[in-house]
């Protein structure tokens, strides 16, 4: 059974991912200007998501969590590969609504799910891959303690190990 804590930063509420959200997700996903900055950038039809969460509720080192803002579903964001042994996990899958970026409030999401991360789930080190013109994405990642490792192809390996 998947443990998940609903994290609660005021105005900003990361709630754990249930089906009720998955068709939300699935849109937003699958907007060219969301996908065009993941590694997997198809379209996602319905019947791939439903199966996609069936797994996913069966993963347990896998932490999904829909963003709600001012109470409004407006995103998503995981950590997964968690191995709770070497503690460590990789961040991504935060996506934000359209309407909503430029606010600024990727950053606050990623403190709040770095602070689980080293609080609750105990663990040391983040790692994560960012397509290297993603800037919004690279500057929120740099401005919460991510740096760089190397690059491969079109994409910066960045890491962050908690103090
Ligand atoms: C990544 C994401 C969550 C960041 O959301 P956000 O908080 O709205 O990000 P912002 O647009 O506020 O940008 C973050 C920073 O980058 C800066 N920035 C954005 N575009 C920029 C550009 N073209 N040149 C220079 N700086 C830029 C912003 O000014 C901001 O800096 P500041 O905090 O100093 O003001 C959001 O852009 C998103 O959902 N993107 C689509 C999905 C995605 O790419 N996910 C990441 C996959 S690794």
């Amino acid at each position: 059974m998947k443990k998940i804590d609903i994290i609660d930063m005021g105005l900003i509420v990361l709630k754990p991912l249930v089906v009720e959200d998955i068709e939300l997700l699935r849109q937003l996903r699958n907007l060219n200007d969301i996908r065009k900055n993941f590694v997997y950038d198809k379209y996602i039809d319905e019947e791939s998501q439903k199966k996609w969460f069936v797994n996913y509720l069966e993963v347990n080192n896998d932490l999904m969590w829909s963003v709600f803002f001012q109470e409004e579903w407006c995103g998503a964001v995981a950590v997964y590969d968690i191995d709770l042994e070497k503690k460590e996990a990789e961040f991504g899958r935060i996506m934000l609504c359209p309407s909503i970026q430029g606010t600024g409030l990727g950053k606050k999401i990623i403190k709040g799910v770095l602070d689980y991360c080293k609080n609750m789930l105990n663990l040391r080190r983040i790692v994560l891959s960012v397509k290297v013109n993603n800037i919004p994405a690279i500057k929120s990642y740099l401005d919460t303690g991510f740096e760089f490792i190397e690059k491969k192809e079109e994409y910066y390996l960045m890491s962050l190990s908690f103090k």
